[in-house]
């Protein structure tokens, strides 16, 4: 987005890889829509999409009053948060829109307002790319020359402003001169995995696999693996840390390998509101995403169970790679104590 008469450009990440096509959003309600069917995904990515979108809500709120432009501000934040409830990097981006939109609500024109928003939403963008490149950074020394890494959804590039979460630490070893082999499950139902997490690690050139998610225990049996890595949309105060269904199993698969698991997250994934993760809202998705992408096709009329995340508890965590440093052991305490001191939350 240039300027505050600008538009909000997206890589619709629903035709990848097959298609590099971008969407111009020019209201809140494409950029809604581009939130909730996936064309713009993963947690951050989400947050300063959102933050556009409540630039777009100004731009076509300019010639009002101060108040009634606040106002509609405050109306798109709402709007907005009903887009996907799991992902608090959403909730979270929109408040910093809110909280800056109303402590400007004395200006004299509507328009400083939006040009305030616009740079709230850049410093968003900015500070992601910033926050993946210290998770890279810090992640990187966990993984050792010669490892198999596991990961499962996507948590790169395109779920970002920077080089991901997940694979911002395996870009950082493999930049490092580690030599890794990636495997990456192809998440089903949506093959965010197969289709968005191989194509950036093709295009980075790191070796890479791709496997159906269900042979994930049996590659650790095998000895494939000798890490996993993952992202987190929501993480509670106690380390239970919620991500696409199926990453639950890979925990417990990899707790009864002794394979660590490791959770890569930025702060603003942290919800230290919520005690634990039983508490975390789980999306369910639509049965077609099921049913509509398998052949041969199942019976018609069928009960479809579509949660498009799952919450792994913080025992099974051996340590989350975070910008302000690695949280290990994965406790309350901890993570309380690393954030002590944190700006923003
Ligand atoms: O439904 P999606 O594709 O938005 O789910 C994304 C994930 O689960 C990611 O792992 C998570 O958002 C972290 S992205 C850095």
């Amino acid at each position: 987005m240039g300027g505050i008469d600008g538009h909000l450009r997206l890589l619709d990440q629903t035709r990848l890889p097959r298609a590099v096509f971008e969407i111009d959003c020019h209201n809140i309600e494409q950029v809604w829509e581009a939130i909730r069917s996936l064309r713009v995904r993963g947690a951050p990515a989400i947050g300063v999409a959102a933050a556009y979108g409540i630039c777009l809500v100004g731009k076509a709120a300019l010639g009002v009053s101060p108040a009634a432009f606040v106002s509609a501000i405050e109306a798109g934040c709402d709007y907005l948060a009903t887009s996907r409830p799991t992902a608090v990097n959403l909730f979270w981006a929109l408040q910093r829109m809110r909280v800056l939109a109303e402590t400007a609500a004395d200006a004299a024109h509507a328009e400083e307002i939006a040009v305030s928003l616009l740079r709230e939403a850049k410093k968003i963008q900015d500070e992601d790319a910033e926050t993946c490149a210290n998770i890279g950074r810090i992640g990187a020394e966990l993984l050792r020359d010669g490892d198999g890494v596991l990961t499962h959804c996507n948590a790169g590039a395109l779920a970002t402003c920077g080089d991901g979460t997940a694979l911002a630490v395996i870009f950082a070893a493999h930049r490092a001169g580690k030599r890794l082999r990636v495997f990456a499950d192809e998440t089903r139902p949506l093959l965010q995995g197969a289709r968005l997490t191989a194509w950036e690690l093709v295009q980075y050139g790191v070796p890479c696999t791709i496997l159906c998610d269900g042979a994930a225990a049996h590659a650790m049996k095998e000895g494939l693996v000798q890490a996993v890595i993952t992202g987190a949309d929501r993480i509670a105060a106690n380390g239970d840390a919620a991500n696409k269904i199926g990453t639950y199993s890979v925990a417990l698969a990899a707790a009864a390998h002794g394979i660590p698991f490791y959770v890569a997250a930025p702060q603003s994934t942290f919800d230290l509101s919520l005690s634990g993760g039983e508490s975390i809202p789980i999306e369910q998705r639509p049965p077609g995403e099921v049913t509509g992408v398998s052949w041969p096709a199942p019976p018609p009329e069928l009960e479809v169970f579509n949660p498009a995340f799952d919450v792994t508890p913080a025992r099974l965590i051996r340590a989350i790679i975070c910008e302000r440093g690695l949280i290990e052991p994965v406790t309350a305490e901890r993570i309380a104590s690393i954030f002590a001191t944190a700006p923003g939350k």
